[in-house]
């Protein structure tokens, strides 16, 4: 059973993720580096390249990518905080076929990254079904050892994950996303008593991909949801939101938030933009980011302060 095999620094109880204390990690204790990681999704490739049916589906192709994003965060040095996962970690929608399987080598994947490098997981579209239940989203916190939405203290800055399945389609779930709102408010609320150093926001689905007035499409989310939320967050004081979903890489300016959209670190669907993952460098003052090819990940993260 996958929830055995879940790595203990992935965990979070009562919504806050186990790994992180908040007495030692709600203050400024220096710059630090994160990895931002989006879209392992195993199986995507023979899905959508090869045109597999599901019983055929392998998925060698990303497990290869995932395992050089690992094996380079955990040469990193100084060492990232945590290796943060925005999304879609595997293809295979909630109770089919390949899904289990999937879970599994994910989970197998994963036990080489570093115990010293805790892993953050964040739910997709993919892991919890594009119109979620209760049940789907149950089995995900149970597949996963992870709540669906969670915040977590590092080094001061105060981080919220969230379940964009809410936002997209909460159809089947309106109890549930409306709690998922509320629980926000209380968030931002508990970041700005606690005067966080900065406030970051993860989630899978962007708001959008480019601009803030963008059309709505499949990567992007509602208007005018969208501007409500950004208002909120951007009242609020979070600095950035960090999101996957799109297989290549995006984001934009709102006011004084800055959203960052990155590529996959399964397939990418960029043109010349090969799989890869982001390397965030904090300071007290400001961030900064750069995304890499699994191919070309830096021994150094290159924090300008250490
Ligand atoms: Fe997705």
């Amino acid at each position: 059973m996958a929830g055995e095999t879940v790595k203990v620094q992935q965990r979070t109880e009562n919504r806050k993720l186990k790994a992180f204390s908040d007495d030692e990690e709600s203050h400024w204790n220096g710059p630090f580096c994160f990895i931002q990681a989006a879209d392992t999704q195993l199986g995507l490739y023979d899905v959508h390249i090869r045109k597999f049916d599901e019983p055929d589906v392998t998925w060698s192709y990303e497990v290869t990518r995932t395992k050089m994003a690992i094996q380079a965060a955990n040469r990193m040095s100084p060492r990232p905080r945590f290796f943060i996962v925005c999304g879609d970690l595997v293809n295979a929608f909630p109770g089919t076929v390949n899904r289990e399987a999937q879970e599994r080598d994910w989970h197998e994947t994963f036990e080489e990254l570093d115990d010293q490098i805790p892993l953050v997981c964040v739910c997709g579209n993919h892991d919890l079904g594009n119109t979620p239940t209760a049940s789907t989203i149950q089995g995900y916190v149970r597949s996963f050892g992870t709540d669906d939405y969670f915040t977590f203290w590092c080094g001061g800055v105060y981080n919220i994950v969230l379940n964009s399945q809410f936002f997209e389609d909460p159809s089947q779930v309106q109890d549930l996303a409306d709690a998922h709102l509320k629980w926000i408010d209380e968030q931002l609320a508990h970041a700005k008593s606690k005067a966080a150093t900065h406030i970051f926001v993860f989630q899978h689905i962007p708001f959008f991909l480019e601009s803030f007035d963008e059309a709505k499409q499949y990567f992007n989310l509602d208007n005018p949801f969208r501007l409500t939320m950004l208002d909120k967050f951007e009242s609020a004081g979070v600095k950035a939101i960090f999101c996957g979903h799109y297989h290549r890489n995006g984001g934009g300016r709102y006011k004084g938030i800055e959203e960052v959209v990155t590529n996959a670190v399964g397939l990418s669907f960029g043109e010349n933009e090969p799989s890869g993952l982001r390397v965030v460098n904090v300071y007290q003052d400001r961030f900064e980011h750069k995304y890499y090819p699994v191919t070309d990940i830096p021994l150094d993260p290159g924090l300008a302060e250490k």
